[in-house]
């Protein structure tokens, strides 16, 4: 679909944490998107990519955004994408998403995850249905915390290959059971 062409897609400022913070929650309480708080979107605002339109007053209106979180070199998330109601169909959303896998691109980052309830979108887009099990640093770091943790009816895809390392786990391990160095070794003694 061609895009409006006075789309235009930038990476966040913290001045549009306040849209993004309402429009992310306005779909939150159904579960279509995970509740963010405003002070982790002003914290995480670099991750977030924003659409904005040009009014024919000359104001700069928003439109939506979506986030890439950036798990390490094996592994980043695309999170938080929403347009909002009036604004969707135009291509801000496609237009997001392709800055979002660029973002990932120019962090050498192949695998590129998402949980989400419309799957059919992000087939277009390249995403295929995975194993949740295959993405544990997505299920560390949001689904056991996540009051829908047994109920839920999100579809784990995945761009790229699958991942073969992660860097999270589970957050009641006791930090001495994390700890795999030898005391020994570290003072050199025997
Ligand atoms: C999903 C969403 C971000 C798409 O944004 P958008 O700006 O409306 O999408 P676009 O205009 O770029 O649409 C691009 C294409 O995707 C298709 N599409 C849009 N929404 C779709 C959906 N829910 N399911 C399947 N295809 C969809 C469009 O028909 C269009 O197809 P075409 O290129 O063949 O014409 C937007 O509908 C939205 O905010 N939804 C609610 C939030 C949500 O569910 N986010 C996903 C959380 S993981």
């Amino acid at each position: 679909m061609a895009s409006d062409p006075n789309i235009r897609v930038h990476k966040a400022r913290l001045q549009d944490a306040q849209d993004i913070y309402d429009l992310v929650n306005s779909l939150s309480g159904d579960g279509t998107l995970l509740r963010r708080s405003y002070a982790e979107i002003c914290e995480n605002v670099r991750d977030f990519t924003v659409a904005i339109r040009a009014t024919p007053e000359g104001e700069q209106e928003f439109l939506g955004c979506g986030a890439l979180h950036l798990y390490g070199p094996h592994l980043a998330e695309v999170r938080s994408i929403v347009i909002k109601p009036e604004f969707r169909g135009l291509g801000a959303g496609d237009e997001i998403l392709e800055a979002l896998i660029a973002e990932a691109d120019e962090h050498k980052v192949l695998s590129v995850c998402l949980f989400t309830r419309i799957p059919d979108y992000f087939t277009h887009n390249g995403f295929r249905v995975a194993e949740r099990d295959a993405l544990p640093d997505k299920i560390y770091k949001d689904c056991q915390t996540c009051p829908r943790l047994y109920a839920c009816d999100e579809v784990a895809m995945v761009r790229g290959p699958l991942p073969k390392v992660a860097v999270l786990g589970p957050r009641d391990v006791q930090r001495p059971e994390l700890v795999q160095i030898n005391p020994l070794q570290l003072t050199g003694t025997r």
